[in-house]
């Protein structure tokens, strides 16, 4: 089977379709049992992302699990930072910890110069991925946003406001975009690898994308991941890959979302009013189920699910996801109902 036969990239084709392509972002992870009894076995979860085996096995699971439409790689947004030197690791119950977080504008002219090659375990694990997996699922590589990279590296660790980075960023901000177009070659790079690599698909994760409000938004966020969409658009490895564009609960207008030149917009669970009326034919859509609802009963889920699969049934390019990733707390057996129920619709 060819892979643009495949529902997932039909869908990020802008093909309507009977049902829709299914994918979970986080899909694997805590909740799953499988992958605790392998996370068991590494203190920093960092270095279970360096054993490209160990997440081929992981990335795997979900897919053995519930017969889904796409793998995700199995690794992190944070291997960047990390590369570049920063030191990220992570700690039980505390999340990622920068042991050289950006301090000041000095550490940023410092930065020393991205060699995409400290990232061979991520291009192995795309490799290794690629070919274990049947050959109808198409594979989705991923990177951080550039600003969504730079709030980790400037707070040092993950936190609910991240003030030291918002008050940064208005004290240096000449070398906060500097560090944003360091970021954005080293997205591009980091990408461009995993498309050589295997990955039939990318997905950028602006999961910090709310801290903005809407002109900062453009100005620290959107502005790098157009020209990070733009670089990848134009090259020739990677100029025919869906990009498919996540951004956690963004104070801007759809209109921004779409400048983006994304392919594909993923939809946060408060994205309800989304204007499909603009999107329609210029970019495919996935999500928006709430994941909260996993924790609901089953009724209430089916619910929730067919108010979304109704609404866009006839959307030219629609993927089932959630607004963002499984949390630890869901039980899979919720997720194999859900995927069920979805392809019953
Ligand atoms: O979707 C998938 O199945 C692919 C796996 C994936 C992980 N991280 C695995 C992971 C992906 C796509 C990511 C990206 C990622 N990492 C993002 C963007 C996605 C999003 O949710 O917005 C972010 C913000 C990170 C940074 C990060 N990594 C955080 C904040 C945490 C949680 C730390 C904690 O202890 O709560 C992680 C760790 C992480 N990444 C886990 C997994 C499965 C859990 C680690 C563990 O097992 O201890």
């Amino acid at each position: 089977m060819n892979i643009s036969d495949t529902l997932f990239i039909k869908a990020l084709n802008k093909e309507v379709l009977a049902t829709p392509p299914i994918w979970y972002m986080r899909q694997a992870g805590r909740y799953m049992p499988e992958y605790r009894e392998i996370r068991k076995k590494f203190k920093n979860f960092l270095d279970m992302c360096k054993e490209p085996d160990v997440c081929c096995e992981i990335a795997l699971q979900p897919i053995n699990a519930f017969q889904l439409d796409a793998s995700i790689l199995f690794s992190d947004i944070l291997t960047i930072p990390d590369a570049f030197g920063l030191g990220v690791k992570f700690l039980e119950n505390e999340g990622p910890v920068f042991t050289k977080p950006i301090n000041s504008p000095v550490d940023i002219n410092n930065l020393g110069h991205f060699d995409p090659s400290n990232l061979d375990y991520v291009y192995k694990a795309v490799t290794n991925i690629k070919n274990s997996l049947p050959e109808d699922i198409p594979l989705i590589g991923f990177s951080g946003s550039p600003w969504t990279l730079a709030a980790y590296s400037i707070e040092g660790r993950s936190s609910k406001s991240f003030d030291k980075t918002l008050n940064f960023i208005k004290a240096n901000e000449a070398e906060t975009h500097e560090l944003l177009s360091k970021y954005t070659d080293a997205c591009f790079l980091y990408l461009r690898k995993q498309v050589q690599s295997g990955a039939d698909v990318v997905q950028i994760f602006d999961s910090w994308a709310n801290l903005l409000k809407k002109d900062d938004l453009n100005t620290f966020s959107f502005d790098y991941i157009t020209s990070l969409i733009s670089a990848l658009k134009i090259d020739p490895v990677t100029k025919n890959v869906p990009i498919i564009l996540f951004a956690r609960d963004p104070s801007c207008n759809s209109e921004d979302l779409i400048n983006t030149n994304a392919d594909c917009i993923s939809l946060y669970s408060t994205m309800n009013n989304f204007d499909t009326h603009l999107s329609k034919n210029k970019v495919a859509l996935q999500g928006n189920l709430n994941p909260k609802v996993l924790l609901e009963d089953r009724e209430i889920i089916k619910k929730e699910a067919y108010q979304i699969l109704s609404k866009y049934k006839n959307y030219p390019g629609y993927i089932f996801n959630l607004g963002h990733g499984i949390t630890p707390d869901i039980n899979p057996d919720k997720v194999k109902y859900l995927t069920d129920i979805v392809r019953e619709f």
